[in-house]
Formats: structure tokens, C-alpha cells, sequence
């Protein structure tokens, strides 16, 4: 009997909300600030690829508030066995970790070497590859998929295949592999996957807003929603889909100096993670296209923070007609 990660711990009412493994994005750092503005439940790291020759990762930073899953990527069990056991040995694991599987990585070049999305080519393999984790991992284990590799053709016969996987719960991003990250969310797929899987499904797939998390539930029954792109638009979705007000530009000021701040602990590994975030949340109406502009070819950090002091010092006075500097709008603390 493995453990019943959700009823162990002090939850709110559904849906439990989960920020999604977001590679170059959801680093220890960004899991952090999220946690201290507006924390899901359950956080994730970035997907950890473990190779032939791959058998080191760096230590894993836990969180106090909401609880980690650490992601996995392999294309040889035996390879990913042997890593978990010698992570284990090494103190870096714990056998109470909660361990995810890598089945949705639409890279060409990591689905022809077998692994990620191309798992789900050989649904034998794939649940081979969850008794053999399984067997090296008595704690929390769950996957990531997605609804098939082409289409959804496959995706009753999946289902099928999963019903006896040792794992936890599972989280469907409700694609196909080949949809990548555009075209329809396929809620009949998760509704299907609810009736008939013996452990809970997490849903997963543009949810933008409270409406969309609204729609989601409503629809398919799931019993959480996991948020990626979303949350770095807006890192204060979770607390909207729990009912709270949406943000105000100076909250999403707040939460960019913050990360940035973070981002001091390391600044020249970080400038390129803080662009890849500036990114996303650019497309942030309230921040603006041109914020992006502004930094994307900044190459340190420092440099960053003073445009965006400047960015937002002119953005807020501007936009209010106030004579406010950013300082007295309190972004900085
Ligand atoms: C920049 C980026 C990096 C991603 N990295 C991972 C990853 O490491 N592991 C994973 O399972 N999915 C990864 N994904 C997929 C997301 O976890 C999620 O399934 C997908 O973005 C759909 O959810 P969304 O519409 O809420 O963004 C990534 C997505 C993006 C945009």
C-alpha cells in the first residue's frame, strides 16, 4: 500500500492547485517567491534528466509551505533506478520524496532517444518503468503525461494500461504530444481518465484565469489543477482561483524585485532564467511587451534591476498621473 499523499496534510477544499515543472523557470528561487506572494499546494522542480552518464544532481532545496515533487526524465529504467538508489545513499533523496515521472517532453530530441512523450509509444515499457521506480521508492510517486503521442486515439487504451501503475495520482496535461502546447484542452480525455483510474487525476492545460480553473473542474471532476504558463503571466493566479483579487501592477512589481533579489544569490547563472521569466510575464497586460524589450539584452543582473526600477517608476506614473516614485510606491520590498 503506498501513502495517501493527499490526506496526510492540512488541506484546503478542492481543487488542490499545483505549479506546473517548468524547465528554465521553475527553479528554487521562483519556487520561493511564489510560495511567499501566492502559494499553490504542491510545487515542482524543473524536469531533471538522468542519462547514462548522468548520476549526479545537484541538492535539492525543499520548501516550508507547500510540498515539493521532484521530476524525473529518463529513456533506460534501469539507468533511473540505479540514479534514485545512489541519490538515496548519497542523503541527496529521501524515501519520503515525492518522485514524478517525465511522460509529456515533446522534445524531438529527447522522444528519439525514448524518453519523455515517447513513453507513451510503448504503454509496456511505460508501466515497467513505474513498477521499477516503484520498487527503489516506497514514498509519494506520480507521472506527467499527456493525452497520447499523435492524437487521443490511444488514450482509452492508456488508461487501460494505467489502471494497475503502482503510482500515487497522475496529472494530465490534455494534449497529444503532437498538439505541443497549442490547440484544444481535451476535457473529455481527463473526464475519462477520473471515471477510470483508481487513483486521483490532476488536470493540467491553459488555465489562464479562475474562469478557466472553473471550467476544468465543472467539467472533468478532477481533483486539482496544475498551472505552468499561467502562473508566470501571473504569479498571483493561485490566489485568484481560491477567490482572491486579481493583482495590481504594483503587486507584480513587488513579486519581479523579489525574484530578483533571489536571483542575487547566483547572479551570472540567473540573468538568462530572469529573461526567460521576464518573457512570459511581460505578456502580463498590466506589465507590457515593451519590458521585455527593455531587459532582453541586458547582460547583468544589476543591469536588469535598474531598467526595471525605471520601467516601473515611468509605467506607474503614467499609468496613475501620479507623481509617485517606485520607492514610495513600495515595489522594492
Ligand atoms: C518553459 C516551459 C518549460 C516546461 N518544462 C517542463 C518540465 O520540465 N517538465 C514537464 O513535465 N513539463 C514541462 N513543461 C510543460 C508544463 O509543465 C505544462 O504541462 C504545460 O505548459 C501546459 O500547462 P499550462 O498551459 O498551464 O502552461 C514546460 C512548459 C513550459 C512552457
Amino acid at each position: 500500500m503506498t501513502p495517501d499523499i493527499f490526506s496526510k496534510q492540512e488541506l484546503p477544499t478542492a481543487p488542490l492547485l499545483f505549479l506546473a515543472p517548468m524547465e528554465g523557470v521553475t527553479s528554487y528561487e521562483f519556487r520561493e517567491t511564489l510560495c511567499a506572494f501566492a502559494p499553490p499546494d504542491f510545487v515542482a522542480t524543473e524536469f531533471i534528466r538522468i542519462t547514462g552518464e548522468r548520476h549526479t544532481v545537484r541538492s535539492l532545496r525543499r520548501h516550508n509551505q507547500s510540498r515539493l515533487q521532484i521530476q524525473f526524465m529518463a529513456a533506460d529504467e534501469k539507468v533511473l533506478q540505479k540514479s534514485i538508489l545512489h541519490l538515496k545513499t548519497k542523503g541527496t533523496l529521501k524515501d519520503t520524496d515525492w518522485l514524478d515521472l517525465n511522460v509529456g517532453c515533446p522534445s524531438r530530441r529527447v522522444n528519439s532517444r525514448g524518453a519523455g512523450a515517447a513513453l507513451l509509444l510503448e504503454p509496456a515499457r511505460l508501466l515497467s518503468f513505474l513498477h521499477s521506480l516503484r520498487s527503489v521508492h516506497p514514498g509519494p510517486l506520480s507521472m506527467k503525461t499527456r493525452i497520447g503521442y499523435q492524437g487521443d486515439e490511444d488514450f482509452p487504451a492508456l488508461l487501460n494500461h494505467l489502471s494497475d501503475a503502482p503510482i500515487d495520482f497522475i496529472t494530465i496535461h490534455a494534449r497529444s504530444k503532437c498538439a505541443h502546447y497549442s490547440g484544444p484542452i481535451h476535457y473529455d480525455c481527463l473526464r475519462l481518465a477520473v471515471e477510470t483510474l483508481p487513483f486521483p487525476v490532476i488536470g493540467n492545460g491553459d488555465i489562464w484565469s479562475r474562469e478557466d480553473a472553473q471550467a476544468m473542474i465543472d467539467a472533468t471532476g478532477v481533483r486539482g489543477l496544475m498551472c505552468g504558463r499561467g502562473v508566470i503571466r501571473n504569479p498571483f493566479l493561485f490566489r485568484e482561483i481560491r477567490g482572491g483579487a486579481q493583482p495590481t501592477r504594483q503587486e507584480l512589481a513587488r513579486f519581479l524585485f523579489s525574484l530578483l533579489t533571489a536571483f542575487q544569490a547566483a547572479p551570472r547563472r540567473y540573468v538568462g532564467r530572469f529573461k526567460e521569466f521576464a518573457g512570459w510575464f511581460s505578456q502580463n497586460e498590466l506589465i507590457g511587451r515593451p519590458y521585455f524589450e527593455l531587459v532582453k539584452r541586458l547582460e547583468s543582473l544589476s543591469d536588469v534591476e535598474e531598467a526595471s526600477r525605471a520601467y516601473f517608476k515611468e509605467g506607474v506614473t503614467r499609468s496613475s498621473k501620479k507623481r509617485l516614485s517606485a520607492e514610495e510606491e513600495g515595489f522594492y520590498g
